[in-house]
């Protein structure tokens, strides 16, 4: 009886040993692949609009959802007027259009405390208004160095798009630029977005920058 009390408490022992031993390789394991996140570098990305109804809004937080992951830092950046604009109807549209025809005009917007040089890639977001990009947007991408950075756009519109992407490629100076998208937008925005012409978008730019 005493053997086997011995032999018992032996197995025991070496099932116990083999335990730890197994449990440690475990943590050894996990630590190695939390290391391999924690060596990832992280990659930065501005994701900056403008949206007056809602719509280009929805596609900005759309890809910030998709895009950001533990090592993908996503900012979010709206361009507000310092005086607001009209609700959407005919004095909002004469208001655009007045803009649109002054070829200098650049509204003051709020102040925002970002540097496009610290991101990897910055994304630009905006409604087109009367065929081109608001004079807002140029407002924000005039005041920023963009140059050697990676930038893809993404706008909404009527049906019209006009020139708003080379608009905005022309205030954007020294980029390098990608895919870009243009999705049809109601006016007044009605929270319905084509998320499939959207989703294979940010896929690209996904695979792109995991590269
Ligand atoms: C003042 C104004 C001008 C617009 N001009 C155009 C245009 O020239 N072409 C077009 O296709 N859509 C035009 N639209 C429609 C908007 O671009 C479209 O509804 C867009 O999705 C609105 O985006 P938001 O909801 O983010 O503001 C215009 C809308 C407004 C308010």
């Amino acid at each position: 009886m005493a053997f086997l009390k011995t032999e018992k408490g032996g197995l025991m022992n070496m099932l116990k040993k083999l335990s730890t031993l197994f449990a440690g390789f475990a943590l050894m394991l996990g630590s190695v692949d939390a290391k391999k996140y924690e060596d990832a570098e992280t990659k930065k990305t501005l994701i900056v609009y403008f949206s007056h109804t809602g719509n280009t809004k929805l596609i900005a937080e759309k890809a910030q959802e998709e895009l950001a992951d533990v090592n993908w830092q996503v900012d979010l950046q709206r361009i507000e007027p310092q005086k607001a604009y009209p609700e959407y109807g005919d004095k909002l549209r004469n208001l655009a259009l007045k803009e649109a025809n002054e070829d200098n005009c650049r509204p003051e917007f709020n102040s925002i405390n970002v540097d496009v040089q610290s991101y990897d890639l910055i994304l630009v977001g905006t409604p087109v208004w009367w065929y081109k990009a608001p004079k807002i947007v140029l407002s924000f991408l005039e005041k920023q160095d963009f140059s050697a950075k990676e930038v893809r756009f993404f706008i909404t519109h009527g049906g019209g798009p006009g020139t708003c992407i080379s608009d905005m490629k022309t205030a954007c100076e020294g980029a390098n630029f990608g895919k870009n998208i243009d999705v049809y937008g109601n006016y007044p925005g009605n929270g319905e977005i084509d998320y499939e012409k959207v989703a294979p978008w940010i896929k690209k730019i996904k695979n792109e920058n995991n590269q």
